[in-house]
């Protein structure tokens, strides 16, 4: 298993250590899970979780510094205390929050990321939290650790490198391959991420396909391109349309993943690539334009995810489908009332410009049921209605009642934590046009994330099980870093969607 690629984000190398390191390097710091000793009595000390690796002494040291500092083990508080028996420059104690049997997945990757997201200017770092959850103490380093400083120059760029190593203390017979794993979730995570917090300026369709083409054949899968005039040959009326505002022209770009098992499922992924969304001609207001350059957000999420298939090599067959556009106000851009022609033959009444993500998935959507799948897996930027019925953390997850419900469970279980939504019938009604077969936005303002979610159900064919997961707000954070998830590109859902993966991977 290939771990790490040229083309993606370049994360710490991941190590597995026995045993507690002899030589001392002042510069290195351990992470050690704490919790509150008792939630109802202020008095109690903090205690040092999973202490197999240290001894007696050491975790006495710990305590006293946690306990001189007022730390009290709550969750996601951080505290540098220094333990003069053990060979590390100082300890950083990640509060935990309540001791529990169980750990859940999310309070350990939230508690590691919270201790990298806290670590300025130190490179290599040791942990015992993998002995509560190796994988989540990886992902949570690696995704808390994140930087983006492509464009800074000499004048704001940090000026230490960031985190560059992690050795997690696990004594786990198959510890490696499981830390490996994790690495590589981390590290697709982060991809998605790049791609998100690169600008428009430097990312605009041509140059997105270009740079999905790469990660894809570095890891082995088929990549198929359609420029505008193969768009336009071929009747993708939604990509052609959407994009047709902007000097850089659309792409449609497939990544395929062959797991090259006769009976294995295929599922299909569709992505929505806007690389920006200015509205086109029922342009956006200018007060909050600059965050969709995140309009790409699904696409980066889907790329990052086949590619991360292949690395696993999961035994099913993985079929992406991203279109990308620009969504531009011009002389040659789309006017409200014009009607286009999805692919596969539906008319559309295009009375609102900025409900272009419907449009051009409309069209990828039809596109990726040609191949048969078993499953279809759909995400998007799709309304600004999302962020109203569910905030900034919360995607919705809507489409066939139990895929749906499946894949929210699934979600949950990663701390991506995706919520089902219902597509009321009765919404269809709402997009009915008047000179062609659909709307692209209703007449009303009711449920405006559900209203897309049936438009997009007209286009999925009959018999696949699909999913459209809305991650208009949890996709991109424009509010302040928490546990693993910084500010900007979030890489929801790329996790969400490994695990639907490996659950029909294994479950079919
Ligand atoms: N890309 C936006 C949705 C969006 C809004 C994503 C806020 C992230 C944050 C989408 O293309 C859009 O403009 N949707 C419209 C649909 C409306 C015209 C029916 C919206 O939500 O206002
Ligand atoms: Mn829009
Ligand atoms: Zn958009």
């Amino acid at each position: 298993m290939a771990v790490s690629t040229k083309y993606g984000y370049q994360s710490p190398a991941v190590t597995v250590a026995t045993a507690l390191p002899k030589s001392d390097d002042s510069s290195d710091v351990l992470i050690v899970g704490v919790i509150s000793g008792d939630p109802d009595n202020p008095d109690a000390k903090t205690t040092v979780v999973a202490g197999e690796f240290l001894d007696a002494g050491a975790v006495a040291e710990i305590e006293a510094g946690c306990a001189a500092l007022g730390a009290k083990g709550g969750a996601d508080q951080v505290t540098r205390v220094v333990a003069p028996s053990l060979p590390f420059g100082s300890v950083l104690a990640v509060g935990l929050g309540k001791g529990r049997d169980e750990w859940p997945d999310d309070v350990v990757r939230r508690a590691a990321g919270t201790a990298a997201r806290s670590l300025n200017g130190t490179e290599a770092v040791f942990t015992t939290l993998g002995e509560l959850n190796l994988e989540a103490t990886v992902e949570g380093l690696i995704l808390g650790s994140y930087r983006f400083t492509e464009f800074r120059s000499a004048k704001t760029a940090p000026k230490d490198k960031g985190l560059r190593k992690i050795t997690v203390l696990s004594k786990a017979k198959d510890a490696k391959k499981r830390a490996a794993r994790a690495a590589a979730v981390g590290t697709a995570v982060a991809t998605a991420r790049d791609f998100v917090n690169t600008p428009p300026s430097h990312l605009y369709p041509a140059e997105f396909a270009k740079r999905a083409k790469a990660l894809g054949q570095s890891v082995g899968l088929e990549v198929e391109i359609l420029n505008r005039k193969a768009l336009e040959e071929a009747g993708f009326g939604g990509i052609v349309g959407v994009g047709q505002g902007s000097a850089r022209a659309p792409r449609l770009v497939r990544l395929i993943h062959r797991s090259g098992r006769a009976d294995a499922k295929t599922v299909a992924l569709v992505g929505k690539g806007i690389t920006f969304d200015t509205g086109g001609i029922s342009i956006k207001p200018a007060a909050s334009m600059h965050h969709m350059t995140s309009d790409m957000g699904g696409a980066a999420a889907v790329i990052a995810t086949v590619a991360l298939a292949a690395q696993l090599e999961l035994p099913i067959d993985v079929i992406a489908t991203v279109p990308m556009a620009e969504n531009m106000p011009s002389s040659t851009a789309q006017r409200p009332g014009d009607v286009l022609t999805q692919y596969g033959g539906t008319t559309v009444e295009v009375l609102n410009t900025d409900a272009e993500g419907r449009l051009i998935l409309a069209d990828a959507i039809v596109r990726a049921c040609e191949d048969d799948p078993d499953y279809l897996i759909e995400t998007s930027t799709l309304t600004g209605a999302q962020t109203v019925a569910l905030g900034a953390r919360i995607p919705g997850v809507m489409g066939s009642d139990e895929f749906r419900d499946r894949v929210a469970r699934l979600s949950q279980a990663v701390g991506e934590n995706g919520w089902p939504m219902p597509l009321p019938d009765e919404l269809k009604e709402d997009l009915k046009s008047t000179v062609a077969d659909l709307a692209n936005v209703s007449s009303t303002r009711f449920a405006g994330m559900l209203v897309a979610g049936v438009y997009l159900r007209e286009f999925v064919a009959e018999g696949v099980q699909w999913v459209h997961i809305d991650i208009a707000g949890p996709s991109y954070n424009t509010g302040g870093p928490w546990g693993y998830t910084p500010k900007g590109g979030t890489g929801v859902p790329a996790r969400t969607m490994l695990a639907v993966l490996e659950d029909i991977a294994e479950n079919g």
